[in-house]
């Protein structure tokens, strides 16, 4: 019998969209207000799913004050107040949308989990919009 157990966590940090190959136009029509030349900033949202067994020693899957902890270290303090494109080198060379910040953040998160159990990520740009990714 496995369970979820499910923490959100939030972080606020700037970033723009931007095809370097593209004129100013296209990059407008494709990525919208994301592509304006001097940033903006998103209150990102992002729940943290960690799927296994219980633990009949403790009756918990997951320890949330360890997960919490996890959180802060991994991303909260990572990205809050950064500018994305800018203060992480890894998205220097790649755009910070929501699919490459969701797989960045699934990788920092995974290093701490235990491989035993299943890690799922969902991230929120905006209340409507949002990704989700389990490593697959
Ligand atoms: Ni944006």
């Amino acid at each position: 019998m496995k369970i979820t157990i499910n923490r959100k966590g939030y972080f606020s940090a700037a970033h723009k969209l931007y095809n370097n190959y593209w004129t100013k136009q296209k990059n407008i029509e494709i990525f919208g207000k994301c592509a304006y030349p001097n940033y903006h900033g998103h209150n990102y949202e992002y729940i943290v799913s960690v799927k296994g067994l219980i633990n009949p020693e403790t009756g918990l899957v997951f320890n949330l004050y360890d997960l919490k902890k996890i959180m802060k270290k991994e991303i909260e303090e990572f990205f809050d107040h950064k500018n994305i494109n800018i203060d992480i080198k890894e998205f220097s060379s790649i755009n910070p949308t929501l699919e490459n910040i969701i797989i960045f953040i699934w990788n920092k998160i995974r290093k701490s989990i235990p491989k035993y159990f299943e890690l799922k990520i969902t991230l929120y740009e905006t209340i409507n919009n949002f990704v989700e990714y389990d490593g697959k």
